[in-house]
């Protein structure tokens, strides 16, 4: 019998919310590696992106021409003109998405310029444009990355409803040890101007984490299936791998990847695997152990220069956005539409290049993969190793 007067309307609880007991026989997330044919995609949004402080942390991962502008506007909506043709670009991206038949969810939109403060820091929030950086789907698992930026802590908040929705129908919802990001967790004493100082520190496996706690974001991982590759980066530390490793046990082979980069973040513009046995390469950012994949047979493809303009800001990253594409399927490619080096280069390989305006959308430091989280992929659990 309900104790609510007539005329008051009833808020359902979760206890009456329908779980799928055990998780479901076709879980909503499924994907394996990057390129199986793509039926389900979380597509970053612009909303809400606020510029970072100039924090030990963001100092080391970003190019010194821009830390005057995250000293002075650090905590303030990114340029308002500028996020409004992001905005266009990304919603133009969605609705290609959906020409194609993938199914495009979006994160909500949460206010990342307010304050907040944990017993160990404070800080502004950062953005919810790059669901790659903090979601990464291994089969029909979904894991909120630990990441290693303050300004990221509470990220997540902007994916829950989506996760919950996920769960509900049976999908494996993981939320790894979250850092405590005390000041513990950043190498005080990193060397911030000298790019020799840190391509021989890179060399020596140091980086401005520390191994105080388990850190990674999913940008560092690519999937080829039971075979995973990631690099220890500024935001992704030997604990955080040990962590994935202990976490997928056996069935998963955890390579861990170096790259001649003083300043590694993302592995999606340093290596991108874009199909069975396929891998594009960057070439000012050499694979340590690129003989491994030769001698698997792979084909392995250096990505062209670059063709962003100089004048246009890239607040967050270098300009190799250019190969940080996203496969619909084995043929299909989204490619920034200006990048004519890269599209002519995936016309030799065989592949069908879906050209896409992305050019202000790259200023917020991601390209196509970056922007999107593949939720499900057709296709099954495969070695290609
Ligand atoms: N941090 C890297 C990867 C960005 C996706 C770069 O700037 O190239």
């Amino acid at each position: 019998k309900s104790t609510f007067a007539p005329g008051v309307k009833k808020v359902p609880d979760f206890a009456e919310t329908k779980v799928v007991p055990g998780g479901n026989q076709k879980s909503p997330v499924s994907s394996h590696n990057e390129w199986d044919p793509l039926e389900e995609i979380i597509v970053g949004r612009v909303e809400g992106a606020t510029i970072p402080s100039l924090t030990h942390e963001v100092k080391a991962n970003t190019n010194h021409k821009n830390w005057s502008f995250f000293e002075k506007y650090g905590g303030q909506l990114f340029p308002s003109q500028h996020l409004h043709k992001a905005s266009g670009e990304i919603e133009e991206f969605c609705r290609i998405l959906s020409n194609e038949g993938v199914i495009v969810r979006r994160p909500e939109i949460v206010d990342f310029s307010r304050e907040y403060s944990t017993p160990d820091f404070t800080s502004t929030g950062l953005y919810a444009a790059m669901p790659r950086d903090i979601l990464l789907v291994i089969g029909e698992e979904i894991f909120e990355c630990p990441m290693a930026w303050r300004s990221r802590f509470f990220e997540y908040r902007a994916y829950r409803k989506l996760l919950k929705e996920y769960f509900r129908a049976g999908a494996k919802w993981t939320s790894p040890p979250k850092p405590q990001m005390s000041d513990e967790l950043y190498d005080q004493s990193y060397p911030m101007t000298c790019v020799e100082d840190r391509h021989r520190l890179a060399a020596e496996g140091k980086f401005v984490t520390t191994e105080f706690e388990p850190c990674f974001d999913a940008a560092d991982f690519m999937r080829a299936g039971r075979d995973i590759f990631v690099q220890r980066s500024q935001v992704t530390n030997m604990m955080g791998i040990e962590w994935m490793r202990r976490h997928l046990g056996p069935e998963y082979n955890i390579h861990v990847l170096s790259f001649s980069d003083p300043n590694p973040m993302h592995i999606d513009a340093t290596f991108n695997i874009i199909g069975p046995g396929l891998v594009i390469t960057n070439p000012e950012r050499p694979c340590h152990q690129l003989s491994m994949f030769r001698n698997a047979g792979w084909t392995i493809a250096e990505a062209p220069l670059p063709t962003i303009p100089d004048d246009l800001p890239l607040w967050m990253s270098s300009k190799w956005l250019s190969m940080n594409v996203l496969m619909l399927d084995q043929k299909r490619v989204v490619v920034e539409k200006n990048e004519t080096p890269i599209i002519k280069l995936f016309e030799r390989l065989g592949l069908t290049p879906i050209k896409v305006p992305m050019k202000y959308a790259f200023s917020l430091g991601g390209g196509f993969h970056c922007w999107t989280c593949d939720v499900r992929r057709r296709g099954t659990l495969e070695s290609y190793m």
